[in-house]
């Protein structure tokens, strides 16, 4: 199988190559990915001259070379796109143009090329805000309460509508909050570590008792890896864990590991639009693909917390580059 991965230099987008490349040897992968502030060539380093594996730096909207990448595979698995929540409320110009305009910009190459699968990557976020208890399922309405995920449900439109309108063989994947290495610090954990690491206090946004899903990424990435292979045309598939932590139970566990205390924690003016709670239900994929995630959340975190601890030059030299 040849597959086009867009915005493989970012956080889930390399851990999938990485696992991909590991767990299928006969696969090719194609990573386009234009490198924005998230995007770093160093969280491939290990797999960089993997003969299975090519890089391609590009824009998901330039429509000659998509094309030309679309003619070269079989399938082609989205990541690419803008993801910090706080961005988008200030500049969410950028989100249309990447998350919609170049969702559609595959879409439609797709479309006139031919392809034998098209996976969406998308969000719970799309779902909207729960109350303390339920949980979302993939029946469940779109409700999504700031741009970057009014962004990403309308992406989801647009290849439900691809689906529907042109039998285009695509799937969309909505998984819960990630956590794991060579995640960009500017999102909850590796921001706390690396405030932590320069002996700063963590900022917490509002009563800290935001309640989100989290989920290993290489648990994430099998579970698409199983889309991939195994996933039903025109479904879509939520992917989470029921590991429901709040912002500030996350944040007592960081400092805990690194030895700090809770005078740490700097509760700070509530982000806008705040969602307060996100839960999946992720019966659909466990019953009909069989995935189970195989990581436990409290051997997961401790992991992950020690590959920041271990590799401070990653976090120092992307905090380095401009954004
Ligand atoms: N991280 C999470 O917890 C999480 C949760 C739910 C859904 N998602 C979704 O998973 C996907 C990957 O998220 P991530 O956390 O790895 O993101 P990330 O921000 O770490 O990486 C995004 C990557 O996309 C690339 N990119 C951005 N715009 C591009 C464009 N126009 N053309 C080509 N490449 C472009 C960037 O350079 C970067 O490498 C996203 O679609 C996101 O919405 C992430």
């Amino acid at each position: 199988m040849k597959i086009l991965t867009t915005g493989g230099a970012g956080f889930i987008g390399s851990c999938f190559i990485r696992q991909m490349l590991n767990n299928h040897p006969n696969y090719k992968i194609i990573n386009l990915d234009c490198l924005t502030y998230c995007g770093n060539l160093s969280n491939l380093k290990d797999v960089e001259n993997n003969p299975n594996y090519e890089f391609i730096y590009g824009n998901t909207n330039d429509k000659n070379l998509v094309r030309d990448l679309i003619k070269q595979v079989d399938c082609v698995v989205n990541f690419a796109a803008e993801t910090h929540v706080d961005n988008s409320i200030k500049n969410p110009e950028i989100f249309i143009e990447t998350n919609v305009s170049g969702t559609l910009n595959l879409l439609q190459a797709c479309k006139e090329i031919g392809i034998e699968r098209f996976v969406q990557i998308s969000t719970d976020e799309v779902y909207g805000t729960l109350g303390k208890t339920g949980y979302f399922d993939e029946n469940s309405p779109l409700a999504p309460n700031n741009p970057y995920s009014a962004s990403k449900a309308s992406a989801d439109m647009l290849v439900r509508a691809y689906y529907k309108t042109y039998n285009l063989p695509a799937i969309i994947t909505r998984c819960t909050n990630n956590y794991g290495p060579y995640q960009y610090p500017e999102k909850l954990i590796p921001y706390f570590i690396s405030k932590l690491l320069k002996n700063e206090k963590v900022p917490i946004y509002g009563d800290g008792l935001n309640v989100r899903d989290w989920l290993y990424v290489y648990d994430h990435t099998s579970a698409i890896d199983i889309v991939l292979n195994k996933g039903k045309t025109g479904e879509i598939y939520n992917i989470g864990t029921n590991n429901e932590q709040t912002n500030l139970e996350i944040a007592k566990l960081i400092l805990k590991i690194m030895n700090k205390d809770e005078s740490y924690i700097d509760f700070v003016e509530d982000r806008l639009g705040h969602d307060k709670r996100y839960a999946l239900s992720s019966k659909k994929i466990q019953n009909e693909l069989n995935w189970k995630p195989k990581v436990e959340f409290n051997e997961g975190i401790t992991q992950t917390i020690n590959w920041y601890l271990n590799n401070q030059n990653w976090i120092e030299k992307i905090e380095k580059r401009t954004v």
